[in-house]
């Protein structure tokens, strides 16, 4: 391995980095470890702007170590991020790749979701002398191969802590709320803030939506002396969002009327939580540990305690699935 390592170390020069697709806490931190630990090999760090796109528009700066310092705890992406239409084309690859040539840069590391790797992917087939390395980075948790993406946690904690207050003023008032989450078609920041908030009901994509059972949970809650009720909805439920879904339920419920909050984009901000910084910083250390060991087309992930690569085409077909245990844990603990 060390061999290996040296032996590509000889022509890695430069690498470059780049955030793409929705932004997540952690990002920032992910790009510090990987400058840091380029320059522990004497390998200079380009930064892109805007994901793909500032890489078809040659927007490459160089990141130096200095650069780096109190990036850790700073949330969003100080790289900018973008979901590149350009990208998609054979003529926009064709400009990145030019512009990769132009640096001297053959070695990357992407930190995104399903689309960045898709990308990719894409590219790396067509320009098969570079090699890209992914890092797992959405608020959704929907990749498949890693426990955790890096910004779930914190969005998960945003999320928590914002059902908490609305907690506070529907027991005041004693109230029904829909409180819609994030997570696009998965369920995992949902299913996660809803346990921690004790929602009365949780909806999700991943379980077909009952809403004669969801109106009986609402209804026995009501019964409650003075209880607040909670319902967590996935933004992605098969029943619709949660405008939606009050509507549907109006009128057959016993509480007089349905409060609506879409949490949204305050899920994606903020600094990362301690676990997103670590598991970032983890990450970004091993993608260019991976790069100068030959890796590529691998995405990086945290299985357990120990970091594994996911080949890009398995993280982006298959689907992380839903935790049953946690699903059941929902269930069991739900007020009766
Ligand atoms: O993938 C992250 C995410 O925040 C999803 O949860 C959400 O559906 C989507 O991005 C929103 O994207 P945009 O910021 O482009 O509206």
């Amino acid at each position: 391995m060390i061999l290996e390592n040296k032996q590509k170390l000889l022509f890695m020069k430069n690498i470059a980095i780049l955030t793409s697709g929705g932004d997540a806490p952690g990002m920032n931190a992910g790009l510090r470890a990987v400058v840091l630990s380029a320059a522990k090999h004497n390998i200079t760090v380009y930064g892109i702007k805007q994901g793909y796109q500032g890489l078809i528009e040659g927007k490459l700066e160089i990141l130096s170590p200095e650069s780096c310092r109190n990036l850790i705890a700073k949330g969003g992406t100080v790289l900018g991020s973008a979901r590149s239409q350009a990208f998609m084309s054979p003529d926009g690859r064709k400009k990145a790749y030019e512009n990769l040539k132009n640096y001297q840069i053959q070695d990357l590391v992407v930190i995104g979701g399903d689309g960045t790797f898709t990308g990719a992917q894409v590219f790396m087939n067509e320009y098969p002398d570079i090699s890209i390395v992914g890092m797992p980075g959405t608020i959704d948790n929907d990749l498949y191969g890693t426990d955790y993406t890096i910004g779930y946690d914190t969005a998960l904690n945003t999320a928590m802590q914002a059902i908490d207050k609305i907690r506070d003023t529907a027991e005041a008032h004693q109230r029904l709320f829909f409180v819609e989450v994030m997570g696009r078609d998965a369920g995992f920041v949902a299913l996660r803030s809803g346990i921690a908030t004790a929602a009365e009901a949780i909806l999700i994509p991943e379980q077909e939506t009952n809403l004669n059972e969801l109106i009986e949970i609402i209804n026995r809650r009501h019964l409650q002396p003075g209880a607040s009720c909670i319902v967590v909805v996935a933004e992605g439920d098969d029943a619709g969002n949660a405008f939606e879904l009050a509507k549907k339920v109006e009128g057959r419920v016993a509480y007089p009327e349905i409060k609506v909050v879409v949490l949204g984009h305050i899920q994606r901000g903020g600094s990362p939580s301690c676990f997103d910084r670590v598991l970032a910083s983890r990450l970004g250390m091993e993608a260019v540990e991976a790069l100068l060991s030959g890796k590529k087309g691998v995405m990086l992930g945290q299985q357990g305690l120990k970091v594994v690569s996911i080949p890009f085409d398995k993280a982006i077909k298959h689907h992380q699935k839903i935790s049953p245990y946690l699903c059941q844990l929902m269930e069991y603990l739900s007020f009766s």
